[in-house]
């Protein structure tokens, strides 16, 4: 199976290739886009970021086709694949149509096959791309707890199968990323802050200052992360002297990382245990925070029958490398979208009954 995957769902412009039989993925080409200009904003403008796709999708599938049948001309990438997978929700709106409706032009062009994928899901099967996603496909995987950590969203699924997924709990405020980056903003760190904060905390001290670690004690899979921006806010307001001091800077983003990291993993252990999972992934942006990989991947060690896979670096944040491994799954299982009648889902959930 070949696969060609856009993913356009928020600020990120992504194309891949994939190849897949039933035993592996063979070969995943992948590129990504990022969008800088959000930076002066700080944060993701949606009219900006769809013309920002508009203008980077048809480069970045030339630089595709180029790629894969050493030409430029998409007559000859359309004649390499056979599936059109695309990113049809959960996101922005505008940015996902670009890529929607570019996906559905290629597929009743080139006559091919198309996936609608829902992101999340996309975020799940990155873990199958990469060196230990290799093992995903031999072992038995199912029951698996998955932590999907955005910027959108927190949430716990547990996944039954191939594209069955049960919710557990979702944040009821703030998602982790949106924790990462709205204590970056206090912090005058710039957007997106998750990459700063994790680049800051490593140099700082963790146990520096006390911060909030809301909902780590119940018993429910659920998140809340807004006490905890509001703490720092509170605290950097009351510290501005500060602020000049760099090893300030880097305390507070090292005390801020480590109370996100500690409710994380906390709630994630507490519900594999409880769902006895076999597997635990997990998934979103946040996923590159090389604390939370190190930290879960510990805490998870001392769970016997317990396995810790994680996504390799380039395929945590937004990408179409994931879209194509989600798109493969639902292949599978013969789910297919019409090109005339497919429509973006902007809200789309995961495994909600
Ligand atoms: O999955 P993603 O690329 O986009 C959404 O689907 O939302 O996730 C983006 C989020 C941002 O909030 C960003 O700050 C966070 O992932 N992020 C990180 C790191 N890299 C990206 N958070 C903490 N540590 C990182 N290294
Ligand atoms: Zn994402």
């Amino acid at each position: 199976m070949k696969i060609l995957a856009i993913e356009t769902s928020c600020d990120e412009s992504s194309v891949a290739y994939l190849e897949a039989d039933s035993r592996g993925f063979r070969r995943v080409e992948q590129i990504v886009a990022g969008q800088a200009i959000h930076e002066k904003y700080g944060g993701v403008v949606p009219e900006v970021a769809a013309r920002e796709h508009s203008a980077t999708l048809p480069p970045i599938l030339a630089k595709m086709a180029e790629t894969i049948t050493g030409s430029i001309d998409g007559a000859a990438l359309g004649k390499a694949v056979d599936i059109i997978a695309v990113t049809r929700g959960p996101g922005l709106v505008t940015s996902l149509r670009v890529g929607t409706d570019t996906a559905r032009m290629l597929a009743a062009a080139w006559k091919k096959k198309l996936i609608g994928i829902n992101h999340i899901e996309g975020h799940i099967y990155s873990n199958w791309l990469g060196e230990e996603g290799w093992t995903l496909w031999k072992d038995r995987v199912f029951p698996a707890l998955v932590l999907v950590v955005s910027g959108g969203h927190t949430e716990l699924l547990l996944m039954t199968g191939h594209g069955k997924y049960r919710l557990l709990g979702a944040t009821r405020d703030d998602a982790a990323g949106e924790a990462f980056d709205k204590t970056a903003k206090l912090l005058g760190l710039g957007y997106p802050g998750g990459p700063m904060i994790s680049k800051l905390g490593r140099e700082g001290d963790p146990k520096a200052f006390d911060f909030p670690r809301p909902m780590i004690d119940s018993p429910k899979p659920e998140f809340s992360f807004a006490g905890l921006k509001t703490a720092v806010r509170y605290f950097v307001q009351k510290n501005s002297a500060r602020f000049d001091d760099p090893r300030f800077i880097r305390d507070v983003a090292a005390s801020a990382e480590q109370a996100i990291v500690d409710v994380l993993v906390a709630k994630t252990i507490r519900a594999a245990k409880k769902t006895k999972a076999r597997t635990l992934l997990l998934a979103g942006g946040v996923a590159a925070n090389t604390k939370l990989r190190a930290t879960l991947a510990a805490a998870a060690a001392g769970i016997k029958g317990l396995r810790f896979v994680e996504p390799r670096l380039e395929y945590c944040t937004d990408n179409a490398g994931m879209i194509a491994a989600a798109a493969y799954f639902r292949a599978r299982r013969r789910i297919r979208d019409e090109w005339r009648t497919m429509e973006v889902d902007p809200h789309w959930e995961l495994g909600r009954s």
